[in-house]
């Protein structure tokens, strides 16, 4: 696989900004433009000029990551970007100990006073060519909204769950971690040793379900508030450690204060990992049962969070769910075949895709320990039940985080109802998907 900077700029993109009169640029972050870069990316989402040092900041984050910047000369500031993407390759987890490398777009940005002219098309179409030139199976996003995405590809594969809970109401049905002396305990931790815990964490627990990602440095210093040019002192840690002393979870949080009621904080959870059942607890319960807290939150998490099932009284409990993680299948064969299957069988699926990369019909074979097969078919009509479905569709398959069938009852998958059954066990997760972080 290709490094980051050996991926160059797509040639058709570049052409084609050439021709609407623009230039596209691939931005190292050494380079001295890199400052208006970062600039630009905080100007396309609504936020005001960085920082020395948060420029600083994001220079060593994106190391050797590839940017993309499209300049217009015609303009009274040509130096200044008026499109951006970042991209780098990220590991995301497909089943249970299956990884893929996915190339993972971020910082889609297009100036307000060049938008709808097409830019951002060039660049994303640009980025699925040069991703799969490279061989990368998958391409995935974090969006701003929901409808950009689709039409080049992209499908929903992770839902995330945003909790509120009354902490007063709910209770703990649940066994409660044994903790003190000779047990399990929950320490305070350093802002630092917080980042550290959660860089571990992520590594021993990203395996476990699907959706979950490598995390990567900086993400660690902005969820523990110690981002270089952009620290963030209300956020304070607890660690969980065992009875054998090792560090088993961890906790990110801040406590809100409630303007009218100093016993009513909120505590906002930026994040809560966990490598066993006694950490999940322990944290949890440190959260809901903290003094002067009226109101825990926390967003991102999965849709089967085992909370709802620790809590006394479910109705303390307020969930609201949004799209949140959108895959773009690059290679068919690879994808499907790098995750396994609940149960035997064989489907054609002939996957539209307008760019042609995922397009044509493939056989899915799974023996009967759960592992495919994938081959395209000439002739569709041979072996197998023949289901028709959007390369996006696909995409949200992938990972189990939706069922065939309720594509199906959609309108998003055309087969039999048998067929979409079959898909239904087959891609059963092992756990909902889920993705804790933006990127
Ligand atoms: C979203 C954004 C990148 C779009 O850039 P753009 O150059 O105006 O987009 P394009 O002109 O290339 O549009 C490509 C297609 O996407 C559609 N589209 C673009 N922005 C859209 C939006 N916000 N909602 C729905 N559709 C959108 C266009 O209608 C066009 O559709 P079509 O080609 O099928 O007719 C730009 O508006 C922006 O920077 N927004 C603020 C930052 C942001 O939200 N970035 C996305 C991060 S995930």
């Amino acid at each position: 696989m290709s490094t980051p900077n050996q991926i160059g700029l797509d040639p058709i993109s570049a052409a084609g900004l050439a021709a609407a009169g623009l230039e596209g640029r691939l931005v190292t972050a050494s380079s001295a433009e890199f400052d208006e870069f970062a600039a630009a990316v905080d100007r396309g989402f609504l936020g005001e000029r960085p920082s020395a040092e948060r420029v600083a900041g994001r220079r060593a984050r994106f190391g050797d990551n590839h940017a993309v910047a499209v300049y217009d000369p015609a303009s009274s500031s040509p130096w200044l970007p008026i499109g951006t993407l970042i991209a780098w390759p990220m590991e995301v987890t497909v089943d249970a100990g299956s990884f893929l490398p996915m190339w993972a777009i971020s910082a889609v940005t297009v100036s307000a006073t060049h938008r709808r002219h097409g830019i951002a098309r060039h660049l994303l179409e640009g980025e699925l060519r040069q991703a799969s030139a490279a061989g990368l199976p998958l391409a995935g996003l974090t969006v701003s909204e929901a409808t950009i995405y689709g039409r080049f590809g992209f499908g929903v594969a992770t839902h995330a769950a945003n909790l509120t809970i009354n902490a007063r109401r709910a209770g703990w049905a649940a066994w409660r971690p044994e903790l003190g002396q000779g047990s399990g305990h929950v320490d305070p931790i350093e802002p630092e040793t917080l980042a550290a815990d959660l860089a571990t964490l992520n590594e021993t627990t990203r395996g476990r379900r699907p959706g979950d990602v490598a995390g990567w440095p900086a993400l660690w210093q902005e969820l523990s508030g110690t981002s270089p040019g952009k620290p963030d002192p209300r956020v304070r840690g607890v660690r969980y450690v065992d009875a054998q002393g090792a560090v088993r979870g961890a906790l990110a949080y801040l406590l809100e204060p409630d303007a009218a009621d100093f016993s009513n904080h909120r505590l906002r959870v930026n994040a809560l990992l966990a490598d066993t059942s006694q950490a999940y607890a322990a944290l949890w319960l440190f959260a809901l049962e903290h003094d002067l807290v009226g109101t825990v939150s926390a967003s991102l998490r999965g849709l089967d969070e085992p909370l709802r099932w620790m809590i006394a009284d479910q109705r303390a409990l307020t969930v609201t769910e949004r799209d949140h993680h959108w895959l773009r299948i690059l290679d068919v064969p690879a994808c499907l075949s790098a995750r396994r299957y609940r149960c035997a069988g064989t489907a054609v699926l002939e996957v539209e895709d307008p760019l042609g990369f995922a397009a044509g019909a493939w056989r899915l074979t799974v023996d009967a320990d759960g592992a495919a097969t994938v081959e395209r078919v000439q002739h569709p009509g041979s072996g197998g039940e023949r289901v028709r479905l959007t390369v996006a569709a696909l995409g949200s398959l992938l990972l189990g985080g939706v069922r065939a069938s309720t594509l199906r009852a959609a309108g998003q998958l055309d087969g039999s109802a048998a067929a979409a059954s079959w898909l239904d066990v087959a891609f059963l997760p092992v756990a909902a998907p889920v993705l804790s972080y933006w990127y």
